[in-house]
This record gives structure tokens, C-alpha cells and sequence, in this order.
């Protein structure tokens, strides 16, 4: 067959013509076109499509409840900050949004204002955050508002990752007051790398890339009403923001960390667009 031959492409669109869903139509024939066009630019080796079948194998070998492999390919190639951006960015927000990431697990307990997320035996120097959540066009408070949070311990683990620490340790949810205020005690977050011991390892060592993230705190701001804020909070002046593994850090993400006494502080207003709200699903189950 001459790879040039449009005929065949067709052909396979056309045996895919009768999906009867308008969007997975659309989606299906476009992975078809795309895909299509790629081997034929490409011109794989039979050896290389063996390879590429059996990475997709050992990248399903590795995945499970508590870990996935394809979540984290798709982080890494930009897929994942690339459809967040698509999706909910518009020019001028003051708080950009951020991929989930895989460490967001349901159901984290409900913690009251000012609660230390941080059980008192985890290491490390705590920060009091402290922020308005308010409403992008008006301006007004957002009462009731739910900011969802979640961060590693200072060895980089989230605590899915590491048995010492307790359950839930490093997450909590919190309420915002009549004034749309939250206040909520965390760590000075740590910079952690990918994990490397799979396919996306190989792939990270290969390209020669870092496989860190600068050092953040996850947020999660919902209310009825509002789009959801899914964003991450880096630390002003971190040298690891410029090549960040997944390609979220960036300037509308930053905060401005201050040292006060033993601990330090950071306030950081979350503003919400209008819009429906709706949680992401949690790569980790309750
Ligand atoms: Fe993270």
C-alpha cells in the first residue's frame, strides 16, 4: 500500500461513521485522521511499534487505584495543563488554574478555621494562608465557598505515598466565613519529584528532563454557582518554577511567602468565575 494513499485513511474513517454520539464521532474520527498522519510521517519500525505497544502495557501494569501511569504520561507532555488552560483560562485571571494532578484524594475531612492540616508530629516549618474567595465580576464575598487542600510532607510524599504518615495527613477542606475568608495552617510546601520507577521514568531520564515539581500547595475553591478553581500555589523566587516536570507553574500562580517568627505567612484571594459548579473526579478514592 502506498502510505501517500488517502484512500486508506478513508476508508477506516468510514468504518467509523455510524457512532451515533456527535461528539465521540467527532472525537474518534479526529484520533483516526491525526494518528494516521503521524505514521505516516513517522514511518515506524516494526520493532518500534512493538515497543510502543508494550509501553502502553507496562504503563498499564503500573496503574491501579492509587497510582496511574497515564494520568501522569499525559502531565508530562503537557496534555493535562494543556486542556486545563483550554478549558478555563481567559486573559487578565489573576489565578490561573492547574492541573488536578494525581494526588487528589475524596473526601478529605472538613477541618475548622484556622486547623492545621499537618498532623503536630509532621516535620517541617508551618505557614498560616490566609485569603478572601470573591466572586470575579463583582467583586462581592463568597460565603460558604469549599477550598479543598492538599500538599506533600517535607520527604515529598503525599500521605497515599508514605505509611508513616497518619491518614488524611496534609489534607483537609475548609469553609469560607460571611466574608468569603478561609484560614487554614499548612507546611511551607517542598519541591517532590514525579514518580520515576515506570514508563514515564524512562521517558523523563531519556529527554534528560528534571523529573521535580517546584514546591506548591494544592487548591481546590467550589460553590454553587461559580466554576470551579483548580490551582496550585508556588513560591515566589523558586529557581525549579522555570522547568516544572508537568508545565503548570506560572506567574498567576505564585505567592508571595513571608517569614514571621518561627513560621511564615501567605495571603492569597481566589476569585471565581460564574459558572456551574462541578468537583474533579479524585485519581485517589476516599
Ligand atoms: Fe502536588
Amino acid at each position: 500500500m502506498d502510505t501517500t494513499d488517502k484512500g486508506f485513511t478513508e476508508k477506516v474513517l468510514k468504518a467509523y461513521s455510524n457512532i451515533e454520539d456527535p461528539r465521540l464521532k467527532f472525537i474518534v474520527a479526529l484520533l483516526i485522521k491525526h494518528l494516521h498522519g503521524c505514521v505516516n510521517e513517522m514511518k515506524p519500525t516494526d520493532e518500534e511499534w512493538e515497543f510502543a505497544w508494550d509501553y502502553m502495557r507496562r504503563m498499564a501494569a503500573i496503574t491501579g487505584l492509587e497510582r496511574n501511569e497515564f494520568l501522569l504520561f499525559g502531565d508530562v507532555i503537557g496534555v493535562s495543563q494543556l486542556i486545563e488552560t483550554l478549558n478555563h483560562e481567559e486573559p487578565g485571571q489573576p489565578v490561573g488554574y492547574a492541573l488536578v494532578g494525581p494526588f487528589l484524594r475524596a473526601n478529605a475531612p472538613f477541618r475548622a478555621r484556622g486547623a492545621s492540616i499537618a498532623s503536630d508530629d509532621t516535620a517541617g516549618v508551618r505557614v498560616r494562608i490566609t485569603g478572601r474567595v470573591y466572586d470575579f465580576q463583582n467583586k462581592a464575598p463568597i460565603k460558604g465557598a469549599i477550598l479543598d487542600t492538599w500538599q506533600a510532607a517535607t520527604n515529598g510524599f503525599y500521605e497515599n505515598q508514605d505509611e508513616k504518615q497518619p491518614d488524611y495527613n496534609l489534607r483537609g477542606r475548609f469553609k469560607t466565613d460571611e466574608n468569603g475568608t478561609f484560614e487554614v495552617i499548612g507546611l511551607m510546601p517542598t519541591a517532590y519529584p514525579a514518580p520515576t520507577d515506570g514508563p514515564v521514568g524512562e521517558l523523563l531520564r531519556g529527554a534528560k528532563r528534571s523529573p521535580y515539581r517546584p514546591a506548591h500547595i494544592h487548591f481546590i475553591v467550589s460553590a454553587p454557582g461559580y466554576e470551579t478553581l483548580v490551582t496550585q500555589i508556588f513560591v515566589k523566587g523558586d529557581k525549579r518554577i522555570e522547568d516544572d516536570v508537568v508545565f503548570t507553574a506560572s506567574e498567576n500562580m505564585i505567592g508571595d511567602f513571608q517569614k514571621e517568627g518561627d513560621h511564615f505567612r501567605l495571603t492569597y484571594d481566589c476569585p471565581l468565575k460564574p459558572g456551574v459548579s462541578k468537583m474533579p473526579k479524585a485519581p485517589i478514592p476516599a
